[in-house]
């Protein structure tokens, strides 16, 4: 099947930075998991060079817009490729073949009469490029770029967009699809149950010459808005170029929220003008924050890619913008929270089980995958592990192809947890000393390579580096190139035999003065335990950790996350700790409750609150493959701060 996803094209008045850095990446990752899914696919981003805005910041940068625009659409092309980017076509808005086929369309609308001459008086914003309606006006000012919109009047041309309205609108309420998130598709209704206005698409060439001239009429160029939407068909050879029916039918837009207007309003219009089929779908997410605050270069605070991809590695930015943005919503960027990220879930959670279960194929197997024995039972612990890998790619397939892209990572993060704590329950250092154990051993090592494999191609799309080297690693690396998403369907596709290589740490830690959040994550993994014959602790150890008996006597949720709450607790001092129940317990259900808690943890910041402390509570695996948290508790009347041990 063909699967055509673009990106905005974006302004070139500034560097890229995380916001468009997402967007692209996001593309980029979709695009990778419909190959693997066996779609071809073509993706597509590009530069929007026209208009006023650019013509003003070539103006300020003392260059022609010619050479300005040369220059910034070559820093966004030049960054890509530094995020594992692969688009696989670049356009530019100031490429001949896409002037030519604005202007085409252009007369072609004209000639239809959809398009009229007329005098408009409006309020214009320069940031957005377009009029505002009283409306949108929050105090006054456009709620984006915080200014007064410039009263303007002056002759221009319009398109009939009104005449459209009724169809859009049935359009949206007969394709639930067609913009999501919902809130999106409910804002667009909302907007268009006013009488929609005509769109004024060109301005005189007395106020602006950086723009493609209207055909029928040389005193006036293409309002910027008119002109980049068309990209989307440049792009694909239209209107005759092979490709174009092929990919056009199956077009899917990735955008932010800023956006959604001229997306959902003024390109399905166009579209409908000129006589093609609207889109198939536009996704729309939210905005990245920094530290909670709007990402501006007055500000200061703009967050470039690049920067992070040096002192992290491609994938950790890929994997850490996925994971934490819930798409549609707004998220926010911390230093802080990128750091966790990475050590916890990458370098402790992924990277240590895949250089633990390699070393332990390579010590006990001599490199082979082993054969599974024939006839061996399966215990419990290997079918639980078989289900919920199955469990995780139906729903890894339905919430990337959903665009959810956190859960579908949070369902293979739930796996990596689950081979984790496999490897201590059958801890194969301990059936390395028994030789009637072999069969067993054997077993276990069969179903980590098989599951980690399975994880390497899920992980190829959001982390396409990362999977490469696994796959190297696991011996598959010419099978992964080819790999399709069934092959993490099958069990059973890694050939026993296949010979394992050797990698150095997937995700070297990093470290920084200030690492509150991951310091806070991982005294909680069990593979702290590590690697073969490491299994057992001393007696003082254990006496390090001071464990003690705390009453919960006020419990809250942690705003903006599902997985935190926030406990105060008397041990018997009051303190608080930030502790991950909330999807287990509501908040009320704890107060009163005697629990246990690491009480000599170090003292670590999470969502911005500080946390002194954990809560002890068991990990119980569900047979329908969830998990089930249940907080330790005392039986008898112990005081809270009693000291267990
Ligand atoms: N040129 C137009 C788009 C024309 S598409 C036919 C434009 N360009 S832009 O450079 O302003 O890019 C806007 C897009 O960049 C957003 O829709 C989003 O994809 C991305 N982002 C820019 N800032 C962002 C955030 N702070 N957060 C998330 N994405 C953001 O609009």
């Amino acid at each position: 099947m063909p699967t055509y996803v673009t990106t905005p094209i974006y302004y070139v008045n500034a560097l890229p930075h995380l916001g468009h850095a997402y967007t692209t990446i996001v593309a980029d990752t979709y695009s990778r998991f419909r190959r693997l899914c066996g779609d071809e696919v073509r993706f597509q981003t590009g530069t929007d060079e026209h208009g006023e805005k650019i013509a003003e910041a070539a103006a300020k940068a003392g260059e022609t817009p010619r050479a300005y625009v040369d220059r910034i659409a070559a820093a966004f092309r030049e960054t890509w490729p530094h995020l594992a980017i692969r688009p696989d076509y670049i356009i530019r808005t100031t490429d001949a073949d896409h002037i030519r086929t604005v202007q085409d369309i252009l007369q072609q609308v004209y000639d239809r009469d959809d398009i009229y001459f007329s005098e408009y008086s409006g309020l214009y914003c320069k940031g957005c490029e377009r009029f505002l309606t009283e409306k949108e006006l929050v105090d006054g000012k456009c709620p984006d770029h915080l200014v007064e919109p410039k009263p303007i009047t002056e002759q221009n041309y319009f398109f009939r967009m009104s005449r459209y309205q009724d169809w859009l609108i049935d359009h949206i309420r007969a394709n639930p699809d067609f913009i999501t998130p919902e809130r999106y598709r409910n804002e667009v209704l909302s907007f268009l149950s006013e009488p929609l206005e005509d769109l004024c698409i060109s301005r005189p060439t007395s106020r602006l010459t950086w723009g493609i001239p209207l055909p029928f009429d040389a005193n006036f160029v293409t309002y910027v808005w008119f002109d980049a939407l068309i990209n989307y068909l440049t792009g694909i050879g239209y209107p005759d170029g092979p490709d174009f029916t092929r990919y056009w039918a199956a077009a899917e837009h990735v955008i932010a929220k800023d956006i959604l207007k001229p997306h959902a309003i003024y390109w399905p219009t166009m579209l409908r003008a000129m006589g093609l089929e609207p889109y198939q779908r536009l996704h729309v997410h939210g905005y990245w924050n920094v530290d909670a605050t709007k990402m501006s270069k007055s500000l200061g605070n703009v967050v470039r890619p690049r920067e992070l991809v040096e002192t992290y590695g491609v994938d950790t930015v890929r994997y850490f913008v996925l994971r934490e943005m819930s798409f549609g919503l707004d998220a926010s960027f911390s230093g802080d929270a990128i750091l966790a990220r990475h050590n916890a879930d990458l370098a402790n959670d992924l990277g240590n089980l895949f250089s633990r279960s390699l070393a332990m194929i390579d010590k006990y197997e001599g490199g082979r995958v082993p054969e599974r024995p024939s006839g061996g039972t399966l215990t419990p612990d290997d079918r639980e592990l078989m289900s919920a890998m199955s469990a995780m790619v139906a729903e890894y397939r339905e919430h990337m192809d959903g665009f959810a892209f956190h859960r579908a990572l949070q369902a293979v993060w739930e796996v990596i947890g689950l081979l984790n704590r496999y490897i201590v329950a059958n801890a194969p250092w301990e059936l390395a000393k028994h030789p009637r154990q072999a069969d067993r051993l054997r077993t276990v090592l069969a179903f980590l390579a098989e599951a980690l494999w399975k994880i390497t191609l899920v992980l190829g799309p959001v982390m396409p580096e990362t999977a490469t080297r696994m796959a190297a690693a696991l011996g598959m690396g010419e099978r992964f190139a080819a790999a399709v998403i069934d092959d993490a369907v099958i069990w059973g596709s890694i050939p026993a035999g296949t010979v394992i290589g050797k990698v150095g740490p997937l995700f070297p830690r990093v470290e920084h003065k200030t690492e509150p959040a991951a310091a806070a994550k991982q005294p909680v993994k069990q593979e702290a335990v590590a690697g073969p014959g490491e299994g057992l602790i001393g007696i003082d150890q254990f006496k390090a950790v001071d464990l003690r008996v705390a009453e919960i006597v006020a419990a809250e949720k942690v705003a903006k996350s599902d997985r935190l709450l926030k406990l105060t607790v008397q041990a018997p001092e009051e303190r608080t700790i930030v502790a991950g129940l909330a999807q287990y317990y509501n908040p009320e259900a704890l107060v009163g409750q005697k629990v246990i808690i690491v009480a000599n943890l170090k003292p670590a910041k999470l969502m911005g609150i500080p946390s002194q402390g954990m809560v002890l509570a068991a990990k119980e695996q569900l047979a329908d493959g969830t998990e089930r948290l249940v907080v330790a508790t005392v039986a008898g009347p112990a005081a809270a701060g009693s000291r267990v041990a």
